[in-house]
């Protein structure tokens, strides 16, 4: 299956992904699409060989369908079957959402359907909560909402501040999404589950 990878930033869950699609895996990246022309993963890409393109969403500003139609444009002309969205932080419409219902999946740094949005790691805090985590979801026309395809959850600490959350979740992603997108792509929508540091054994 051919995936290609949306960015807007550093693409950390990118170069998981790229670097999970190797051997008897089911799928191999095709193209690595940003909305911004300087974003740091588009390097990354490049230097793994991987296609890449930008589709500048301020050279279309005020018309979001004429953007979204360039995205569509480029996935196309890619062959891709399967869009990861990663630290894409632009919002998709219902129309192009609707040309990829089912075939797009998404990586959200909250335990879905707990903040959808922005600022979840303060907001789990903020609430208390024992626990926090990221999702990987389906993408539909609402928001972080989609069927939830894989989450991985950790204990928060004490001491734990929006940024040493942010640090502990994102390596939680780098695992999540590759496991989420070995079975997507293999047609296998039982859910993935991890638990950081269940066990005494790794603290
Ligand atoms: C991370 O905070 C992640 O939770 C979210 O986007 C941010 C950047 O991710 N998905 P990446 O390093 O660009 O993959």
């Amino acid at each position: 299956r051919r995936v290609a990878i949306l960015i807007s930033g550093g693409g950390s869950n990118m170069a998981a992904l790229i670097a999970s699609m190797t051997g008897d895996h089911p799928a191999r990246p095709c193209l690595v699409l940003s909305n911004v022309p300087d974003a740091g993963g588009l390097r990354r890409a490049a230097e793994a060989g991987v296609p890449v393109a930008t589709v500048d969403h301020r050279a279309h500003r005020g018309d979001r369908p004429a953007f979204e139609a360039a995205l569509h444009r480029e996935l196309v002309a890619a062959g891709a079957e399967i869009v990861c969205l990663a630290g894409f932080m632009r919002v998709l419409t219902p129309g192009f959402v609707g040309l990829w219902e089912g075939r797009m999946l998404n990586i959200h740094p909250s335990l879905l359907p707990k903040y959808p949005g922005l600022d979840t790691h303060a907001r789990a805090l903020a609430a208390g909560d024992a626990e926090h985590g990221c999702t990987v979801h389906e993408v539909t026309a609402d928001l972080d909402a989609g069927p939830v395809l894989g989450q991985a959850r950790l204990a928060i600490r004490g001491e734990d501040t929006p940024d040493t959350l942010a640090a502990r979740v994102l390596p939680l992603e780098h695992r999540l999404y590759p496991a989420v997108l070995r079975r997507f792509a293999a047609g296998d929508r039982r859910p993935v589950l991890i638990e950081a540091g269940a066990s005494l054994s790794n603290p």
